[in-house]
């Protein structure tokens, strides 16, 4: 087996997420993939006891494999993350991490249509607890299609390209990745074509992220794992790749911080897209228990250096925020 992923700000995830090892509370890796962060984090507490959550059984696996000896250090969860966080009742976490989408294995070697540059299934699932995309695409309407293109994509072109999908869905000619690629890149004008991404980026990545509810379950999560975190230093960090998501946390941070700002954002989201049923809404509570109290660490989100995108492109988006959690001191 192989590793495919670089994960992605691993200094600054060191800096900020170190265990100290006087916690007794354990780290918390919410998106395991294939344990990078969580190697890292363990290499510099080798005493610490981390939870490494994914939803994806075949990513734990890798995730075992590859940490070697450090995974009897490990306890492996396979759930979706805003479960998880449900039903969690264990000791109060004092490092917990976010590294949000799908890995590298999910693009090159998952075989499940994630990616536009195989001939793949039209799934895109990270855990058969969801619809695939072939089963979202058959009973969607052209409204609904293009509005998630719309707004999950950002995609300008999402009314021609839910147009045309439906077109030849009836046609009964959409059942690969190939055949949605060949839809989309007819759907659009031919200078889109020769544009700096390939036009069905977006359009992948909107199904994406409907199949698998990805900002649904960040909104879940978000302020659970906000409210578990411990009061003594423990630190949140949550690295983005697109601006729905970076807006979700930008703001899930700034109400757990007390910030009255935050107060009435919920129906605000990116731009254009507040209209549709399908915008995310921003949060604009997070309940605190009593005595506690949210401070953010990076007031502008952090984001790779020159030399890592050149080496690792697909980090070139990331964005990384950090809260740290301390109690209110009484004053008398
Ligand atoms: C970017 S990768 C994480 C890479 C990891 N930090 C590493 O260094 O290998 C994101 C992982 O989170 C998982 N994932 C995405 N959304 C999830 C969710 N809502 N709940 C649980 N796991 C999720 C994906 O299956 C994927 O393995």
């Amino acid at each position: 087996m192989e590793r495919s992923h670089v994960p992605v700000l691993p200094a600054e995830i060191v800096e900020f997420l170190k265990p100290d090892t006087t916690n007794a509370g354990p780290v918390v890796d919410c998106t395991l993939g294939e344990g990078g962060h969580s190697a890292l984090l363990l290499e510099h507490a080798p005493d610490s006891r981390l939870i490494g959550v994914d939803a994806d059984a075949t990513m734990i696996e890798r995730a075992r494999h590859f940490l070697g000896p450090r995974a009897s250090q490990v306890e492996f969860v396979c759930a979706w993350y805003d479960d998880f966080w449900l039903s969690y009742t264990g000791a109060r976490p004092h490092r917990i991490l976010f590294d949000l989408g799908i890995s590298t294995f999910h693009l090159a070697g998952s075989g499940r249509g994630f990616t536009f540059r195989e001939d793949e299934p039209l799934d895109m699932r990270l855990s058969d607890s969801v619809m695939s995309a072939a089963e979202l695409l058959s009973g969607i309407s052209q409204e609904d299609l293009a509005d998630i293109i719309y707004v999950f994509g950002e995609e300008r072109y999402s009314r021609r390209i839910a147009a045309a999908i439906v077109r030849v869905r009836s046609a009964g000619g959409l059942r690969t990745t190939g055949d949605l690629v060949e839809t989309v890149t007819s759907a659009v004008p031919a200078a889109y074509r020769r544009g700096r991404i390939n036009p069905a980026t977006r359009t992948f990545q909107a199904l994406r992220i409907a199949v698998n509810a990805e900002l649904e379950r960040l909104r879940t999560a978000l302020p659970r794992a906000l409210a578990a975190l411990s009061p003594d230093h423990g630190r949140m960090a949550v690295i983005t790749f697109h601006s729905l998501e970076d807006r979700l946390v930008k703001w899930a941070f700034r109400a757990a911080s007390g910030d009255e700002s935050a107060v009435g954002r919920s129906a605000v989201t990116a731009k254009h897209s507040t209209a549709s049923k399908f915008a995310p809404k921003l949060i604009d509570t997070v309940a605190m228990p009593e005595g506690e109290r949210i401070t953010i660490l990076t007031r502008r989100p952090v984001v790779p250096s020159y030399e890592e995108v050149a080496g690792n492109p697909a980090s070139r988006s990331a964005k990384l925020r950090v809260v740290e959690k301390t109690r209110i001191e009484e004053s008398w």
